[in-house]
Formats: structure tokens, C-alpha cells, sequence
């Protein structure tokens, strides 16, 4: 089919994701034919580099062959079985790798598939549990501003993020209670991120210490807090957190599914702070995105308050039909074998810190609030006013000028906002990374220049 036609039938009949449609009337959605490495091919010939590794998934990049090897042989065996009552390797052989993050005594894993999912999983067991142990009463969530989630009524209920909230809320669940939590580029006490005490814990202690009766855990995305805007904060935040769920018996729930698996440059973002949460949720790098899949792990002890006579109905009766995927599986099979290869973590801290480098000079510019940066993960936040931090007007949607600046040079860079960000494909070269920098900075500085 030609780009054209494509465009035309997209227009007509398709609804994308997160999208204001209107938008693609004068920008329209292109085409993609293939895709390799960092690179997308579109139906008429062009190439884009994917600086966003296709919203944070494709952490090898694309066709990565060891993922795509393994997920042929699979499907040469098995593609898919009821995962009640049946098992397969693939999900054996996971288990075996899932089981050895942390410090190992995350022992049991339940598969869920996409990130939703796997939180909506971690809830609904922080809950059960407590119920089982006869503590019904343990049913609120804390979550932290700037937090997010995902998307379903759930994972929404416990995600901060109003762009995708708010409309909502008088459907969501009331189990969700916002807590502020570190904000390191504007701090309440003017301190340096590297450089404190985690002083803003004191609002989560506050409340536990008054509330903790009533709390069946509290949910984050440990040190990068990716959609609102790849905020990074402090490993002693999250070490001091880790406390006081133990303190105060409520459970730490760990989102790594945006930053684990090698993106913070730790294989878990949790990992910074050397703490092992009570339950953690991973997806979209657990199969190099290549496939929908999730999976929740969590300790004995959580597993063993379920387990008991099927009379006594204790059970987690949860489940989704793809449950299992012997695809996704094999695809995270393929994930943990090549982080096997120590040379990975190396490489994505040293291009990492190039990524930082090469931008660094747009830090002195009036209108670049922060350049911050953890692992293969850079973002530049843009103000109005950089002494006092101030935000441009959002109805300007300076970042999204960008986007389609830097897009129509090669550069997919979907913004956040007014914070464009860098969250490449492991597998980017040097020759990659300038070119994905370079072309950056232009459309950045362009942008600005025309305000
Ligand atoms: C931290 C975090 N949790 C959960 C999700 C939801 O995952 P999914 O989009 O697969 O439902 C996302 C998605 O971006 C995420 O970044």
C-alpha cells in the first residue's frame, strides 16, 4: 500500500492511543513499513530514529535477533496454553531468572500481560492478603504526586497524573491517596538531590504513622518517575521508604515497569537503593517489546496467606486469558539471557553519560530549566522563567513543536509536555547518538528561538 492510502484509512476508521485526533489532520500519523536497531523505516522511504525506544519498550531496539530467535522457536512448540492447570519450559525457565532479581526473596511470580495489569495484580494481592490474614480494614493505597501507573480504573485510581485522571475520577475507586513526594527540580526545602536527607518522606511517615491501620501498601515507581516527566530522585528517599512500610506493616509496592531491566543503569531502578519491595510489577523490557506481557513477583510469605484448602476460599481467583504466553515468556527468556553479558550495564551508563554530554551545553540557556539524567534516560525541562522555575503556558505546547521539528529531521522524540526526553534503544552507537543530540538541540533552540 502507498504512505497515502495508509493516511487515508488511518483517518477514516483508526482511534490511537493518547492522541488528540485533530492533531493528525494537519500532522498526520506516518506510516511505519520496518524497523531495525534504532531505526523506523517509513512506507515512503524515510528513517527515524527512535530516541524513545516506541514508549520505553524496545530496550534492544528493533528485530533485536537473540529475542526474535528465541520467540520462533517457541513458536514452532507452542504459542500459547491455558496457564490453569498447565504449565511449559518457557514459564519454568522465567520463573527460575524472575526469581533471581532483587535479593532473591522475591520467590514467587504471577503472570499478568501489559504493565496495567501487573499493577492492577500487585493490588488486588496487597489487599487480599491483608483480608486473608483478617485485616480487611488495610484497604487504602498510598501513591506519590508525580506517580503514574497506567491507564485502567485501577492503576489509574493510584496514579497522580491529572491529564489522564481527572476526568475520571468520579468512576475510580476511592482506594487512592496522593501523598507528595520528592519534586528534586523544584524541592519544598531548596535542597540538591544528591545532596540531602529525604526530608519529603516525612509526608509518607506522617501519615502512616497516624493512618498505617488502614493502608495496604504504597505504590511508586522507584528513582526515575518516567510520565511525569522523568523526574529522578534520590536512592535515600527509597531506602528510607523501604523502612517504614516494614515499620508500619504495609506493603512497598515497586512499579519497575518503565525503569527496570538495565534503563536506570541498574538492572532494577529499586536496585540504587539496594531495597527489595514487597511486591514488584515488570513489563514492557521484560520482553524487549516484543510481546504484551507482564508479571508480579512477590514474597513466600504474601503466597502462603493464599494458599489452603479450595473450601476455605483464600485462593487468588484472578486472570487474564494470555496469562503465561508461552511467547512472552520465551521472549523474556531471551531478555534475561542476554543481560547475562555483563558487557550491557557498561555500555548503557557510558552511552548514557555521552547522551548527557552531548546536551549539556543547552543547560546555560534562559529557558532550559534542568538537564537530569540516570542510565540511558536524559531529560531536558524547559521554563518560562529559570530563577523561579516557572513553566511555560501548556496551551503553548512547546514540546510538541519540537517533536515535530526534530521528527520531520529524523528524531522521534515524543515530548512530555515541555520536558523532551532521551530513552534510546540500548544498541545506539556513537555515530546514533550524535545525530539523535544534535538534531535535538536544533529543533529545541529553533523552537525557543521563536518564542
Ligand atoms: C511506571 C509505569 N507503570 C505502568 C504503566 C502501564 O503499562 P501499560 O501501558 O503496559 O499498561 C506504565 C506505562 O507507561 C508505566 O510507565
Amino acid at each position: 500500500m502507498k504512505q497515502e492510502e495508509i493516511q487515508k484509512i488511518d483517518q477514516a476508521m483508526l482511534w490511537h492511543p493518547c492522541s488528540q485526533m485533530k492533531d493528525y489532520e494537519d500532522y498526520p500519523v506516518i506510516p511505519i513499513d520496518h524497523a531495525k536497531g534504532v531505526w523506523l523505516y517509513t512506507q515512503d522511504g524515510r528513517k527515524i530514529l527512535d530516541a524513545v525506544s516506541s514508549w520505553w519498550i524496545k530496550i534492544f531496539g528493533h528485530g533485536f535477533e537473540p529475542v526474535k530467535t528465541r520467540i520462533k522457536e517457541q513458536l514452532d512448540k507452542l504459542e500459547q496454553v491455558i496457564f490453569a492447570n498447565y504449565t511449559h519450559e518457557s514459564a519454568a525457565q522465567l520463573a527460575a531468572h524472575l526469581t533471581g532479581l532483587f535479593d532473591g526473596s522475591l520467590s514467587r511470580v504471577f503472570f499478568g500481560d501489559n504493565g496495567s495489569s501487573a499493577v492492577e495484580i500487585a493490588l488486588k494481592m496487597s489487599y487480599h492478603y491483608w483480608y486473608n490474614l483478617g485485616h480487611p480494614e488495610k484497604k487504602e493505597f498510598l501513591y506519590l504526586s508525580g506517580g503514574y501507573h497506567g491507564e485502567t480504573m485501577g492503576a489509574l485510581s493510584v496514579s497522580a497524573l491529572d491529564l489522564y485522571k481527572k476526568i475520571y475520577e468520579p468512576l475510580l475507586p476511592s482506594m487512592g491517596v496522593e501523598i507528595q513526594g520528592p519534586d528534586c527540580f523544584r524541592c519544598p526545602f531548596g535542597l540538591d538531590r544528591d545532596n540531602c536527607d529525604a526530608q519529603c518522606v516525612k509526608a509518607l511517615e506522617e501519615k502512616l504513622e497516624k493512618e498505617a491501620g488502614s493502608i495496604s501498601a504504597v505504590i511508586i515507581e522507584p528513582i526515575l518517575q518516567a510520565a511525569s516527566g522523568m523526574k529522578i530522585y534520590s536512592p535515600l528517599y527509597l531506602k528510607k521508604l523501604r523502612q517504614l512500610c516494614s515499620a508500619y506493616h504495609v506493603h512497598l509496592i515497586c512499579d519497575e515497569i518503565a525503569a527496570g531491566f538495565g534503563r536506570t543503569g541498574k538492572m532494577m531502578a529499586s536496585d540504587h537503593a539496594d531495597i527489595t519491595p514487597d511486591f514488584a510489577c515488570l513489563s514492557k523490557g521484560l520482553t524487549a517489546g516484543f510481546l504484551a506481557f507482564s508479571a508480579v513477583l512477590t514474597r513466600e510469605e504474601i503466597y502462603q496467606a493464599f494458599y489452603d484448602d479450595y473450601t476455605k476460599l483464600r485462593a487468588f481467583m484472578h486472570s487474564h486469558s494470555y496469562t503465561g504466553s508461552a511467547l512472552g515468556c520465551a521472549a523474556a527468556c531471551a531478555v534475561f539471557e542476554t543481560f547475562s553479558d555483563p558487557k550491557w550495564m557498561v555500555e548503557i551508563n557510558q552511552k548514557g553519560r555521552k547522551i548527557r554530554e552531548a546536551l549539556q551545553s543547552l543547560a546555560d540557556h534562559p529557558q532550559v530549566g534542568e538537564i537530569r539524567s540516570i542510565g540511558m534516560v536524559t531529560a531536558i525541562e524547559l521554563v518560562e522563567d529559570k530563577a523561579k522555575k516557572l513553566s511555560f503556558d501548556w496551551k503553548r505546547r512547546l514540546g510538541y513543536q519540537i517533536y515535530r521539528l526534530a521528527e520531520q529531521r529524523g528524531v522521534l522524540l515524543r515530548n512530555l509536555g515541555d520536558i523532551i526526553y532521551f530513552f534510546p534503544p540500548y544498541v545506539i552507537n556513537e555515530e546514533e547518538i550524535t545525530f539523535m543530540t544534535s538534531t535535538a538541540r536544533s529543533a529545541i533552540l529553533e523552537v525557543l528561538q521563536g518564542i
